[in-house]
């Protein structure tokens, strides 16, 4: 039996996280699981009822009363770009999560430990029978330090942010590309510089720059990659 992996994926805004993933979880018949759409989902409600960003415990109550459940789309919905389902207390909210502003308020609330504890320990259960591909900022690190493929996912700001303004582009959005530069950096210099669970590449992951890399391309180097670790991990099972 050759071993299935937990594969942990983190990186910046638009460094190409999602895609990738969820490629490669097709490529391997893993499961996809995007954490950033659980902290955007439980942000969402926060902005919906109007609680204010920086009261921290009423948040962390708000997150423990609140049911986020990701589910893989059906092939309609992922023609039209799904890549995870998300359900906010039975509601599908995959769409509605996809804004600027529920982009800005998911870091704002990603801040705060004790709404943290609550999202790691639902990826915790969700990812824990292994053969899983997830992303977001501290996977490698916090949610599943002890994943046997870690990949840290970057590329250029401009990159990046020209990526995220395209997809606001074919959704009719009009903002322009300095505007999402800047929501990038903003959001990208909170996740870095916060105290509980930074955005920081873990010791022991494979740093992979994709600015001039495709999705099929990069998606095809960490399959590679993660062949490579079934094979070491099934020999070492055997030899035991
Ligand atoms: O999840 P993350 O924010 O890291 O990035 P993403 O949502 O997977 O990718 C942002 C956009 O960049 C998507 O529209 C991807 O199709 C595109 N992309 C790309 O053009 N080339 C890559 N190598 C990776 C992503
Ligand atoms: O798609 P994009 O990379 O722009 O963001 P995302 O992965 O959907 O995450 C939205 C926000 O949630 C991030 O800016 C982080 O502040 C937060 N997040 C986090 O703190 N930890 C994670 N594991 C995933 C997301």
């Amino acid at each position: 039996m050759t071993r299935r992996l937990t594969i942990a994926i983190d990186g910046p805004a638009g460094s190409g996280k999602s895609s990738v993933a969820r490629r490669v979880a097709a490529m391997l018949g893993y499961l996809y699981l995007d954490s950033g759409a659980m902290y955007r989902a439980l942000a969402l409600k926060a902005l919906r009822r109007q609680v204010a960003l920086d009261n921290e415990s009423r948040l962390a109550e708000l997150a423990k009363e609140t049911h986020i459940e990701l589910k893989p789309p059906n092939a309609e919905q992922e023609a039209a770009g799904a890549k995870n389902c998300v359900f906010l207390d039975g509601a599908d909210v995959t769409q509605e999560i996809r804004t600027g502003e529920v982009a800005q308020a998911a870091s704002r609330l990603a801040t705060i430990a004790k709404v943290r504890q609550v999202l790691v320990a639902e990826q915790q259960r969700a990812g824990g029978g292994g053969g899983v591909v997830m992303e977001g900022r501290d996977i490698g690190t916090v949610v599943f330090p002890k994943a046997e493929l870690k990949i840290f996912l970057d590329a250029s700001p401009e990159v990046r942010a020209e990526r995220r303004w395209k997809e606001h582009r074919e959704k009719g959005e009009r903002l322009t590309l300095p505007e999402v530069f800047d929501e990038v950096i903003e959001r990208d210099k909170r996740d870095r510089e916060r105290k509980v669970s930074p955005l920081v590449r873990a010791a022991d992951a494979v740093l992979v720059d994709n600015t001039a890399m495709g999705i099929e391309e990069t998606a095809r180097l960490v399959v590679m990659l993660a062949r490579e670790r079934e094979k070491e991990l099934t020999n070492i099972g055997r030899a035991r």
